[in-house]
């Protein structure tokens, strides 16, 4: 089975000032997903953006896949109020929820797509018993809290060892993410790319994203 290869722009990277016109740009210049970063100031170092922002890119947006990367310390407490106010998707990490396999059914209940979000540090043995319910896993190639980092190589590592173990799984990367290494990082098994400063530090959103489908196409 061959899984789609898609873009995911990092709207972290985005001018917030004119955040709508950013997402359609991307979407206009070849973007798959939007990805959201949500973070908490407590599970990272960092506060972005939450609920009514991801209702107001819904509101704008009604056909844009919303996937939404909680980075905070609750996701039992708020994942279904992201998906009500329109997420698509929803990724936690395992390290915050104290009923992850309760969380996933809850997601689906509620209408999206589950993933579980894996830091460079957490063993892939967090999987077990919970990866055969996951419509996605995330394998972070940095650590979570800012966008503009370096890719943590041991990433390639822990993504080939996951293909191997759910073939069938899309596996999504983030952090990092530039034209220059995205051929290896799908080589390792990714399949679904998400960049933040790579595209939107890029001139041209469109001709950025083309070169990265053409590395993994
Ligand atoms: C990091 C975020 C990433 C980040 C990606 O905590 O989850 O999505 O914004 O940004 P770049 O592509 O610039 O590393
Ligand atoms: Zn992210």
């Amino acid at each position: 089975m061959s899984l789609k290869q898609r873009i995911c722009p990092s709207i972290l990277a985005a001018d917030f000032t004119k955040l709508g016109e950013e997402c359609e740009a991307v979407l206009a210049a070849g973007a798959d997903w939007l990805h959201v970063d949500v973070m908490d100031g407590h599970f990272v170092p960092n506060i972005t953006i939450g609920i009514p922002v991801v209702r107001a890119l819904r509101a704008r947006l009604p056909d844009a896949f919303l996937d939404v990367h909680l980075m905070i310390s609750d996701p039992d407490q708020f994942a279904e109020e992201f998906i009500k106010a329109g997420a698509d998707l929803i990724s936690f990490h395992p390290e915050t929820s104290f009923h992850p396999h309760g969380l996933i059914q809850r997601i689906k209940t509620a209408g999206a797509k589950a993933c579980l979000s894996i830091n460079p540090g957490t063993p892939i043995s967090c999987l077990d018993y919970l990866g055969d319910d996951l419509d996605m896993i995330l394998v972070m190639s940095v650590n979570p809290g800012f966008g503009g980092q370096s890719f943590i190589p041991s990433a390639l590592e822990k993504i080939s060892k996951i293909r191997k173990r759910f073939p069938s799984v899309d596996i999504q990367v983030d952090g990092g993410i530039k034209v220059e290494n995205i051929a290896k990082v799908k080589e390792a098994g990714a399949n679904v790319f998400v960049a933040g400063s790579a595209i939107y530090k890029s001139e041209d959103y469109r001709v950025t994203i083309e070169q990265m489908l053409d590395q993994v196409r």
